[in-house]
Parts: C-alpha cells; sequence; structure tokens
C-alpha cells in the first residue's frame, strides 16, 4: 500500500513552531518511527508553503498512491482550490490535524476538506498521522 502524507504550511517548522501547541517531535522524526512500524507500506511525505504546489502535488501523486493521508494546516480554512483537486481523486483521503481544531479560534472550525475526507482526526497530535496510517491498513 502506498500512502501519501501531505502536508501544508509551516508543518515543516513542527518541533520547532508553538511546541505547547503541536508538540516536540519534528516530521523527519515521525516518519523514521513510521516507517519502522509499517515496514510494509511505502511513505512518502510532501510538504509545501504554496498553495499552488500542493494542488500540483496532489494532481501528480493521485496517480501513484493508494491513499492520502492530508494536513493542509492553514489551507484548511480558506482553499477552495485545494478541496477542488482533492475532489477529483479517487482514493481515499484522511484529513488530519494535531491540535483540535474545535477547541481553538472560531476561523479554524471550518474545514472545506472534511466534506471530502472519509475521517478527519483532530487533535491526537502526531499519534492522528499513525492512526490514519492504521485506518487505512485495517480498511484495505
Ligand atoms: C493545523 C491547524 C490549523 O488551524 C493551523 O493553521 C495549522 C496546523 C493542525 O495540525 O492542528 O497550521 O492544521
Amino acid at each position: 500500500m502506498r500512502i501519501g502524507i501531505i502536508n501544508g504550511p509551516n508543518l515543516n517548522e513542527i518541533g520547532l513552531r508553538e511546541p505547547e501547541i503541536y508538540g516536540h517531535q519534528t516530521f523527519e522524526d515521525a516518519m523514521n518511527l513510521w516507517k519502522a512500524s509499517f515496514p510494509k507500506v511505502h511513505l512518502s511525505l510532501f510538504q509545501s508553503n504554496h498553495e499552488g504546489a500542493l494542488i500540483d502535488h496532489i494532481q501528480e501523486a493521485k496517480h501513484k498512491c493508494d491513499a492520502f493521508v492530508i494536513n493542509a494546516a492553514a489551507y484548511t480554512h480558506t482553499s477552495v482550490a485545494i478541496a477542488d483537486a482533492l475532489r477529483s481523486c479517487s482514493i481515499p483521503i484522511i484529513e488530519v490535524h494535531l491540535s483540535n481544531i474545535f477547541a481553538r479560534e472560531p476561523y479554524r472550525h471550518h474545514s472545506f476538506i472534511s466534506p471530502i475526507a472519509e475521517a478527519c482526526i483532530v487533535g491526537m497530535g502526531m499519534k492522528g498521522y499513525e492512526m490514519a496510517i492504521r485506518y487505512l491498513l485495517d480498511r484495505s
């Protein structure tokens, strides 16, 4: 199974950025753990701070992946374009947020991605990505 993890803006700074909200673990550390935990899964990670780059990646990777795990970060709440790109994918999409977006500012409560996602995981930190991978494995 090929799972494409897609991360939006500022998630390259996780581990350093607002650790009281997002924790201390970096995605590099997490990817090493997940690769060890799920040796049979082909895991890829793409992160960009640019909306268009995320869309280009979704369009290309949808033909190469069996599922996406996406945290579009702030674009979750603003990007019709990313939601449209995801809408044209025929693979399962799991939306993940490190923090519980519903317990935060009201502008974070709406997601353009949730209606397209098969499942949404919020507030579990990095564990949320692991849960998404486990779910996709059990589901297949
Ligand atoms: C986030 C939540 C978003 O509201 C925020 O803009 C992020 C991270 C999360 O993982 O909790 O950058 O997607």
